[in-house]
């Protein structure tokens, strides 16, 4: 591909939607930071990137959406404060999210699609291959999901999709890939369609947020036109690479949760308790009670 630099060593998360399907809780506070259990969402993905090798995070924020970056720094008075109180523990948890990246924040003036969002980090990005993660997908792995498109894109020398199957009837909510499979869970992709409806999907294979690309990616989202709503699809400026480059999907290892949806999000709830020694026992205590059993 013609890069003076194949080492990804850095990631993009979008991060300036309105997050409306998450409204009122949106309204004054990042969709991003409502936690998981006590982890916010951001800071889930930010540790899935920082775990597969990256350290720069390119955030891409909005008015209103300082507290995320307030989340990756330092709080002296916080910390301090635990520290005389000698809650050590909880001084060092905090210490230790403002030490694990640095983040490079961006803004989107207008959220004018996750295509636009991604193009705003061309200037930190350079001339270089990088991640992209969503910032409400998690993806729950042994292997992070961002590593092991690492590794796929290191092996191949191509950009790649992180892609898992889903029913039918659920192809209209994501970006879906068609192509040849070349084992079985790696696919040349030859065409991406936005939310197709079933009986016109070329797969079942969907898009949940996560991407290894060539900067190439930039030079094809400036020719992107707006699309559905007006807004710069991502999916459109793939589209464009997969004419002119080698693209992939993989179809990667861990379970995803749409934690944007509200089911989603108690889905995750659920899931990351329950894994969680100190929880999980009084968390299946109040899933019998709420279920009358
Ligand atoms: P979504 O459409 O899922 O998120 O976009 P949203 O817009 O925040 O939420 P809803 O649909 O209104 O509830 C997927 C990701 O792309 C980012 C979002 O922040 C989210 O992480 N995004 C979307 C941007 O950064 N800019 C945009 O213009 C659009």
């Amino acid at each position: 591909m013609g890069h003076t630099n194949l080492h990804v060593r850095k990631a993009v998360i979008p991060a300036a939607g309105l997050g409306t399907r998450f409204l009122p809780a949106t309204k004054a506070i990042p969709k991003e930071m409502i936690p998981i259990v006590d982890v916010p969402m951001i800071q889930h993905i930010v540790e899935e990137a920082v775990r597969s090798g990256i350290r720069d995070i390119v955030l891409i924020t909005a008015r209103n959406k300082s507290a995320i970056e307030d989340h990756f720094d330092f709080n002296y008075e916080l910390e301090d404060t635990l520290d005389r109180k000698n809650k050590k523990d909880l001084a060092e948890i905090s210490k230790s999210i403002g030490r694990c990246c640095n983040l490079i924040s961006i803004r989107q003036k207008n959220p004018l699609g996750l295509g636009h969002a991604v193009l705003c980090a061309e200037p930190a990005i350079g001339n270089e291959p990088f991640a992209i993660l969503l910032g409400d997908d998690l993806i729950d792995s042994k292997i992070p999901c961002t590593k092991q498109l690492i590794d796929i894109f290191e092996k191949e020398q191509a950009s790649v999709v992180g892609v898992m199957e889903v029913p039918a009837k659920e192809v209209s909510k994501y970006g879906i890939v068609g192509g040849k499979m070349l084992n079985p869970k790696l696919m040349h992709v030859e065409n991406l369609v936005e939310k197709p409806a079933p009986e016109n999907s070329p797969s079942r294979l969907a898009i949940p947020g996560r991407y290894v690309l060539s900067p190439h990616i930039f030079e094809y989202l400036k020719h992107t036109h707006p699309g559905k709503g007006g807004e710069i699809q991502l999916t459109d400026g793939l589209q464009l690479l997969a004419k002119k480059e080698k693209l992939l999907a993989y179809q990667f290892d861990g379970i995803r949760y749409d934690a944007g949806d509200r089911l989603g999000f108690i889905d995750a709830t659920i899931a990351y308790a329950l894994r969680r020694p100190e929880l999980a026992s009084g968390v299946k205590e109040l899933l019998k009670k709420h279920l009358g059993s």
